[in-house]
């Protein structure tokens, strides 16, 4: 592996990985194609730009359009593929599930054919524990049946299906991996902790959907983008592994948490209707990943508070994002909601 292309490279999880990837394989050029969505965000490689000059380019393009990706792998000689790139929030996804179809499965589907085309030695997929669906008791194995219960969720187990397919029929060489709820610098605000954060800073109401007894098992993103490089550049082909922080937490603990850290009153968590078909418990079993040596290595409060504090100290990065396309999606989701909050 020496060239990469990273799909999604200017979003939250591939901008840390993108960073991860360059300071820990200095024989590597990175190549990113984003679309640069209202989630895609230059700003969170403006440091990866200047560092790493040499080995690192950025091309603006869609992965579901064909030529624009063809042409990338034949101009950069990529070897490598790492798709980062999807519709990624939930919420949006009942909003509007078109979006989701396009990106995450179709556009899924065109890098596939072009690793078919190009014989690339590595197509690994960033995929999420969304895709086992709810889990009432126990620990998700890889081999777990997919019950996706979002159109989200739905999208990504049809990308899985997809590679599953090109791996049985072509032999491409594919890996998987299956992550939980990431958290960290550089995440846009529609997410649970950032938007709370962001929401707690300026003393505006926090919209806990239901009874806030939901649980996720939260992982570092640092802890995350090392887990996707363990896979790919030490997982078997073929296989899928999951990624999780083993670190449940039920969301009303993790608000209070985060509360009394940036010492803000816990009166501005507003009770509001649910999501549709909400998960109310993912977890992930890791034994597969550990055998590689991986673990994650994060304390939850430690990071939690280093994640407060950066928001706190990078206001110049979200005030912007917030006061733009944010607004619109913020009053089609919250509105009606926090006018009728307990
Ligand atoms: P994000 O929304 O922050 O970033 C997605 C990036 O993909 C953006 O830069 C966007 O511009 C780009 N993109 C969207 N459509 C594109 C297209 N058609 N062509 C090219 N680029 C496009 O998402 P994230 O939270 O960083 O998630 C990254 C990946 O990790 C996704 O595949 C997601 O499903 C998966 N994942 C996320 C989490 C999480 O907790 N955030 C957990 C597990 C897995
Ligand atoms: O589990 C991995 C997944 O984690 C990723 O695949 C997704 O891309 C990522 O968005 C995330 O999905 P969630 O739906 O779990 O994340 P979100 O931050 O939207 O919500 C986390 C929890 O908080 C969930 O139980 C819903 C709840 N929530 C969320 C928001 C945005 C609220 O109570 N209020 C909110 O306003």
């Amino acid at each position: 592996m020496k060239n990469i292309l990273i799909t999604g490279g200017a979003g939250f999880i591939g901008s840390n990985y993108v960073r991860y990837a360059l300071e820990a394989h200095p024989d590597w050029h990175v190549f990113v194609l984003d679309k640069l969505t209202y989630a895609g965000n230059l700003d969170n490689l403006l440091d990866v730009a200047e560092k790493f000059k040499g080995r690192y380019a950025f091309a603006q393009g869609d992965i579901a359009d064909r030529e624009v990706v063809f042409d990338l792998i034949r101009r950069y000689r990529i070897d490598t593929i790492v798709n980062f790139a999807a519709e990624s929030h939930v919420d949006r996804s009942i909003l509007d599930p078109d979006a989701f179809i396009m990106t995450d499965v179709y556009g899924t589907y065109v890098l596939l054919e072009a690793a078919r085309e190009f014989q690339i030695e590595r197509f690994h997929q960033v995929s999420t524990d969304e895709v086992y669906g709810d889990i009432p008791q126990g620990y998700s194995q890889e081999g777990d049946p997919l019950e996706p219960n979002s159109p989200y969720a739905a999208s990504k187990a049809s990308a899985e299906l997809l590679i599953r397919a090109y791996r049985m029929t072509y032999n491409l060489p594919v890996t998987v991996t299956r992550g939980s709820n990431t958290f960290g610098p550089y995440q846009y605000p529609e997410k649970l902790l950032p938007l709370f954060i962001t929401n707690a800073i300026d003393d505006l109401p926090l919209p806990l959907y239901g009874d806030g007894m939901q649980v996720r098992d939260w992982l570092h993103v640092v802890d995350h983008a090392r887990g996707i490089d363990v896979v790919l550049t030490q997982g078997a082909v073929g296989e899928t592994y999951n990624v999780g922080g083993e670190n449940e937490r039920h969301n009303i603990d993790v608000i209070r948490m985060m509360l009394a850290i940036l010492g803000k009153p816990e009166s501005l968590i507003k009770r509001v209707a649910d999501r549709p078909g909400h998960d109310r418990r993912y977890a992930l079993d890791t034994h597969k990943l550990r055998a590689l040596g991986w673990a994650p290595r994060t304390d939850f409060e430690a990071a939690l508070r280093e994640t407060v504090a950066w928001y706190v100290n990078n206001e110049w990065w979200w005030r912007k994002i917030k006061s733009g396309e944010f607004k619109e999606f913020y009053r089609r989701q919250y509105a009606e909601r926090l006018a009728q909050a307990i």
